[in-house]
């Protein structure tokens, strides 16, 4: 079977059907779950099929939409939030808001409510009889009740990464898939909250099969004047190298937030007046309240372009008490429609998002088109939340690596089979670290915007998950290898902790490879020495020819980098055992296997140093790689009282504070630059390596001085950059950037610093006709180009005051390792390359950091009956492929997600479309049928049909017009 990948950048979902029997002999059976299409779907009144909604021709219409916003964790965490634990923190139960919002729905078949966040709903689901159950259904069914986003949280836009928001899109849509069937699938995607909207999000839910898309906040300027044109409503075109309609999606902006018009909250946690509607006593209201709405009503319909018009009646953990709103909503609705006999325009009714996105469809409009993204997101002129691109730096490495370690435990669940589950070392499952990647994904988790308690249990959860992928990891390992020796995780290897390492004299290393193509990968182990520690270089070529060279230095660490030829492989290295014995000299040279790939003496060591001493050899452009800082804004200013917090950065003043003009610089096999005692980075450089590896490590940041500080690093260049620099979004597509500058309005701009910062989730360039500068970050930052050839990244961040955002704490982090403040150590590896071949490098180096080889131990010698290597795969993945999904979907069928992760134009060689065998793609698995699914694998493709939106000709912005034209040239 060919499956043909279409498009660049374009992603899908595959279910296979694969064999049940434990070994993988194969047997042919064959399983058909396919059978598509012309089912008699139950009636559920979602848009399709029931055309009205209850509106009005001709009136303008008012749709009421009763929602609450629960937070996967912020200010309590996700479990205190659900059963209402805590409300001495904040007041807040979803357990309660589902049980009174079901009870409510039930005594009026007028009311509507939906319901966003599938990691509360199932919590809720798992606890209720089987009679309420079919209640709920039934309300489904009727579209009383309806899904909207449905995602297991409402995913973080800035500081995510694709691949851990498709997983977590996926969980929740298919719980809801498998609970509710077809009337569970949401129709909308509504991200009312998240701080600012990445263009990739709109290009996954597109491709998700959402029909539309709402939220909240954007840039007062942008919305401003998207107001008086009346272009709050528009069409994301949210790819640039998917054709149109693809990764078109309608999006709309809410009136007021996510929350109710004002003097119009009914919650029990609102203090607005009750509709009091007894004309015998002393306070009636009614007529104060319908003229108030329909004051607001025909307000809000001048800024909108259509005669339907929404209203979000709800916001943070409301609907509790449901009764109060519903209430007060039922008067709302009966006496503003009454005056319709006095000859009132105005029609209001319980709606949901997707039947207002019908009568939008219905309206057939042309709508202004959108290109760029909505980062970053300022409130006013001082207000810029970009501090939380760098928030919680730590929270936002763990986050990352813990993805790439579910991605290798869903691999090896699939290719372990059933006993990876249950096997030698115990019940080991994927599904714990699936659900605490599913909570990180957040829009107060990886975000870094919750309290410090939170956090706490974010990591907690993530911990927990990599415990039960490791017994799975093990019994997989231990069958593919047939050596069930004791498996050892190094976790802390970033500190260079390896209590086995360290002590062992005899280990050997297991690699296994979650990419679909070889790498070469380096990687440092600590190592007992004499009195110190001692640094390994390996060199390791796969898979025919064994070849190691060791030598050792005195350093803080081993490195060894790995050449598995073969991907998705399991490599186990017999001889890697070192004997390290506290008789070496000082400089020694152990050269284990015959191959003299790389054995520097140490001269050659020194000449190394040299040459990335003065990084001109390797970066001829580079001037200066150095760490600064900012001294945050404490609120004491003329222009504005803001400070800087969790939220939002805020430097005082718009230069950066140098911390140290030159750096004392100790070089070895690598160059260590120390640029104060709590800031500091080595700089390396491995052979063959494509890029240039920056390892600093910063903290405890000081306070003694009562100021906050945002430390940077920032790379000067000759690059002649002409204000223009580029970051990706959520690690895909790259968008390009303008100082002072947004494509789709004129920007004044009131913060030359924040103003100019943008979420960097994987990689950032800048770059002119001969060269291009690209780093490549380990996890989500924030950063900007504030000088012409300058990149600066921010890496860490510590303040003493809250920015009054809500989460009432201001972002000064220590735990009980570092009372002083934490310490936090990460990568930046970057490269210079011709424009032309730039993505050859980042692409793939990008996609290496986001999927990091996994490293076991055991200690002692492995039996020689071990197998030693393994590979899942058949063949090598084209070098366009990456293979973004391998997950055992049910007991016959596996997920998987072929992705061309190419931009349209930027790859001579790889941004053409690629073919891919998957009969032949797989070392144990038959393929034995195929379907094709949405992205979020929640919908047969061929039962995809979205609604069709036209856009505006003209109204593209600058910058758009050439691009799309480019693109469907291509
Ligand atoms: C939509 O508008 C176009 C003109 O812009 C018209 O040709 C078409 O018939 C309209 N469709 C409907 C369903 O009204
Ligand atoms: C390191 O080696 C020294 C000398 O052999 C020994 O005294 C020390 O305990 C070792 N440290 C660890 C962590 O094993
Ligand atoms: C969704 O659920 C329905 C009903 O259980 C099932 O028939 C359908 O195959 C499911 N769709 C997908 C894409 O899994
Ligand atoms: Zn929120």
């Amino acid at each position: 079977m060919i499956g043909k990948i279409h498009k660049q950048m374009s992603h899908d979902s595959w279910l296979f059907s694969k064999m049940a029997t434990p070994e993988y002999t194969p047997f042919v059976f064959l399983l058909l779950l396919f059978q598509s299409s012309v089912w008699g779907f139950p009636v559920c009144q979602t848009p399709q099929e029931s055309p009205t909604c209850g509106y009005k021709p001709g009136m303008l219409n008012v749709h009421l939409v009763p929602h609450t916003h629960d937070d996967v964790g912020w200010l309590k965490t996700v479990d205190q939030y659900f059963y209402g634990d805590r409300n001495d923190i904040q007041h807040a139960g979803v357990q309660y808001i589902l049980d009174s919002v079901v009870d409510q729905l039930l005594k009026n078949p007028d009311r509507r409510f939906i319901y966003v966040e599938t990691a509360f709903f199932y919590r809720w689901w798992k606890q209720q009889t089987d009679d309420m159950q079919n209640t709920v259904k039934q309300l489904v069914n009727e579209g009383r009740l309806e899904f909207v986003n449905g995602g297991w949280c409402m995913s973080d836009e800035a500081t995510t990464h694709y691949s851990a928001v498709i997983d977590q899109m996926t969980m929740g849509l298919r719980f809801l898939n498998d609970t509710f069937g077809h009337c569970g699938r949401p129709r909308v995607a509504w991200h009312i909250d998240p701080f600012g909207h990445a263009r990739e999000h709109a290009s996954m839910f597109a491709q998700m099969g959402y029909d539309g898309f709402f939220f909240g906040r954007l840039d007062y300027q942008d919305r401003n004047r998207r107001m008086v044109a009346r272009e709050q409503e528009m069409l994301w075109r949210a790819s640039e190298s998917l054709t149109p309609p693809m990764a078109d999606l309608f999006t709309g902006i809410l009136p007021n937030g996510y929350n109710p018009p004002e003097g119009f909250c009914w919650d029990q946690s609102c203090d607005d007046p009750p509709i009091r509607d007894d004309p015998d006593l002393e306070d009636y209201n009614v007529d104060d309240v319908v003229t108030r709405f329909l004051h607001i009503a025909h307000g809000q319909a001048l800024v909108y372009k259509t005669n339907h018009i929404i209203m979000t009646m709800g916001s943070d953990f409301q609907y509790e008490n449901a009764n109060l709103w519903y209430k007060n909503l039922d008067k709302l609705i009966r006496y503003v429609n009454q005056m319709q006999s006095n000859g009132s325009e105005v029609n209001v009714l319980y709606s949901t998002p997707s039947c207002y996105l019908q009568e939008l469809h219905r309206a057939n409009l042309t709508w202004p088109l959108k290109g760029d993204d909505f980062f970053p997101y300022a409130d006013s002129a001082h207000d810029f939340w970009t501090g939380y691109f760098t928030s919680r730096p730590a929270l936002k490495r763990y986050e990352r690596i813990s993805n790439s370690y579910l991605q290798t435990c869903k691999q090896l669940e699939v290719l372990g089979g059933p006993i990876s589950r249950k096997g030698p070392f115990g019940a080991g499952d994927s599904e714990t670290l699936k659900k605490a990647m599913a909570v990180a994904q957040h829009h107060d988790a990886v975000s870094g915007t919750e309290k410090q308690h939170v956090a706490n249990d974010y990591a907690r959860k993530l911990a927990n998950g990599w415990a039960h992928c490791q017994v799975l990891v093990s019994n997989t390992l231990s069958s593919l290898s047939g050596s069930s020796a004791p498996r050892v995780y190094c976790e802390h290897l970033n500190i260079s902790v390896c209590p086995l390492t360290e002590t062992s004299k005899k280990f050997s290393v297991n690699v296994y490879n979650p990419l679909a193509r070889p790498v070469s990968w380096p990687v440092r182990l600590p190592v007992n020495g004499t009195n110190f520690y001692w640094s390994v270089l390996l060199t390791l070529s796969l898979p025919f020819s064994l070849s190691l060279s060791i030598s050792l230095y005195p350093s803080l660490s081993l490195s060894i980098s790995l050449y598995p030829s073969l991907s998705l492989s399991i490599s186990l290295y017999p001889s890697l055992s070192l004997s390290i014995t506290p008789s070496y000299s000082l400089y020694p040279s152990i050269i284990i296997s015959p191959s003299q790939s790389f054995s520097p003496q140490p001269s050659s060591l020194l000449s190394l140093c040299a040459s990335i001493v003065t990084l001109r050899d390797f970066l001829s452009s580079l001037f200066c790689v150095c760490l600064s800082r900012y001294n945050a804004s404490d609120g004491n200013n003329s222009e504005s009282i803001q400070m800087s917090g969790a939220y939002i950065f805020r430097p005082n003043t718009s230069t950066p504070f140098i911390i140290s003009k030159t750096a004392k610089i100790e070089t070895l096999q690598e160059v260590r630059q120390w640029f104060s005692p709590w800031v500091s980075q080595v700089v390396r450089l491995y052979t063959d390596s494509r890029a240039l590896e920056l390892e600093w490590t910063v903290g405890p940041v000081p306070i003694g001085d009562d100021l906050g500080k945002e430390v940077i690093s920032r790379l000067d260049s000759s690059i002649n950059s002409s204000g223009v620099f580029y970051t990706d979004s959520n690690g895909r597509e790259v968008l390009q950037r303008r100082k002072d500058y947004r494509p789709t309005w004129n920007l004044r701009q009131s913060e030359p610093i924040a103003g100019n910062y943008y979420p960097i989730n994987s990689r950032a360039y800048i770059k002119d006709d001969k060269d291009q500068l690209t780093v490549v970050t380990d996890r989500s930052q924030g950063g900007g180009s504030i000088q012409d050839g300058s990149l600066e990244i921010m890496l860490h961040r510590r303040l003493l005051y809250d920015d009054v955002r809500g989460v009432g704490e201001p972002l000064n982090e220590t735990s009980d390792i570092y009372p002083e403040g934490l310490v936090v150590r990460g990568r930046h590896l970057l490269s210079l390359s011709p424009p032309a071949t730039a993505a050859d490098t980042h692409r793939p180096l990008a996609q290496e950091v986001v999927l990091q080889p996994l490293i076991t131990f055991t200690d002692g010698e492995l039996h020689p009956s071990t197998r030693l290597e393994f590979s899942g795969l058949q063949a090598v993945l084209p070098p366009a492929v990456h293979l973004l999904t391998v997950s055992q979907w049910d007991q016959d069928t596996v997920l998987l997600r072929l992705e061309h992760q190419y931009q349209a134009s930027e790859s001579k060689e790889h941004s053409q479309p690629v073919t891919v065998n998957l009969q032949k793609l797989f070392s144990t698995l038959d393929v034995l049928g195929v379907s094709e699914m949405n992205l979020s694998a929640n919908q047969w493709k061929d039962e995809m049909t979205r609604l069709d939106w036209k856009a505006e000709s003209g109204t593209h912005h600058t910058g758009v017009t050439n691009q799309l034209s480019a693109y469907s040239a291509l």
